[in-house]
């Protein structure tokens, strides 16, 4: 993969729909918690992924700050929700998602999906979300020794988004497979039980391994401190390549080196546009006829002519004020109707609304 394969538009054909009822358009929904400006990280592993397929489908990109609340619920983590959204839209829209073909939304915008994630919840047992290790890896992660509720009902609450929607494909990383595969199976459920109101969404793996971070370390993250983030000036690029970490055995330049799963050497090949440079960089590390200095400055050149175009074009869309914040509130409201209609197909499809409607009739014969 380089930045030149990842960043133009794929011209496969999209993908079959999914077998049931949906909309006409096959319709596509990612996102992430709202953790704030995107990183090289992001890029390699969900965000150029978006960026070829978005135009095939009718795309939804959520800004999950529900789920960000079963891991992280301060008041200061829920505070910083709008300003890190609008960084998580601006920089996806910087890499290249075309608005015309994106939905951008907030998932407590939309509070009738809570609903339909608790109608869900009833298809599916409690050892079955047990079994997914992505959510014991979360609450590791937070630092709590026993499951909340919220956490262990995350797939049901995502694949209540997804369902929501319609969505027919969902492309997501590793961690997020097994709440996709949830989603699939409440999706049949329901519609066996109830009458065909979703199409069974198709999961799109977007199977890069983790790109690691500057330290060295498996992978590229916020909290470990070890990022490049889309947004950071060039000089910054600069300084954060020099401290990178290499090949800790090679002592000086003239010692034979460790391309393989050396980070330096693992962005180069992501991100630099010139494979022959990158050949030729390969083969004089492992004979040892290259000094660290070098390798490191033709990556910043490379991730500098890689981000130059992204930060020209975040600067513009910045520079339209209002921009981001509009689109936020369009795209909410858009999902947000799209989703009314689906839950209440979901309360008719399963007869939540006719008990209701028995007492209001008789109600009302009785007071005329
Ligand atoms: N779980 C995703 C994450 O890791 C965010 C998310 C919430 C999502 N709802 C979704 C992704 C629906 C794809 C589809 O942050």
């Amino acid at each position: 993969m380089t930045a030149l394969t990842i960043a133009t538009v794929d011209m496969t054909p999209a993908p079959e729909r999914a077998p049931g009822p949906g909309p006409v358009l096959p319709r596509m929904l990612t996102g992430d918690r709202p953790t704030g400006r995107l990183h090289l990280g992001h890029y390699a592993g969900s965000l150029a992924n978006r960026i070829r397929l978005h135009r095939q489908y009718q795309s939804f990109f959520i800004v999950a700050d529900l789920h960000m609340l079963t891991t992280k619920n301060s008041r200061e983590d829920i505070a910083g929700t709008g300003q890190r959204a609008a960084d998580m839209v601006l920089d996806s829209l910087a890499a290249g998602l075309d608005r015309a073909h994106s939905v951008f939304y907030l998932q407590s915008g939309v509070p009738e999906v809570a609903e339909l994630s608790l109608l869900l919840s009833s298809l599916v047992s409690v050892p079955r979300l047990q079994r997914i290790p992505s959510l014991k890896e979360m609450a590791r992660h937070a630092g709590q020794r026993e499951m909340p509720l919220a956490l262990l009902a995350y797939p049901v609450l995502q694949a209540a988004d997804i369902l929501a929607v319609k969505a027919t494909v969902v492309p997501v990383g590793r961690d997020n497979a097994a709440h996709v595969e949830v989603a699939r199976e409440l999706a049949r459920r329901f519609n066996r039980r109830y009458g065909a109101v979703f199409p069974v969404p198709a999961l799109v793996p977007a199977d890069v391994p983790a790109l690691p971070g500057t330290d060295g370390q498996a992978k590229m993250s916020k909290s470990l401190g070890n990022a490049i983030y889309l947004s950071d000036p060039p000089d910054e690029v600069a300084a954060k390549v020099r401290r990178m970490y290499t090949d800790p055995a090679r002592t000086s330049s003239g010692v034979p080196g460790t391309v393989e799963g050396n980070p330096v050497f693992v962005y180069h090949e992501v991100f630099n546009d010139r494979p022959a440079e990158v050949a030729d960089l390969k083969e004089r590390y492992r004979a040892g006829k290259v000094g660290d200095v070098e390798v490191k400055e033709k990556l910043t050149a490379a991730l500098n002519r890689f981000l130059d175009p992204i930060r020209e074009r975040r600067a513009e869309l910045a520079a339209d004020q209002g921009l981001v914040e509009e689109l936020i509130v369009t795209g909410t409201e858009r999902t947000r109707d799209e989703v009314r209609r689906t839950v209440a197909e979901v309360r008719a499809a399963m007869g939540l609304t006719t008990a209701l409607a028995g007492f209001r009739a008789a109600a009302r014969s009785r007071a005329r």
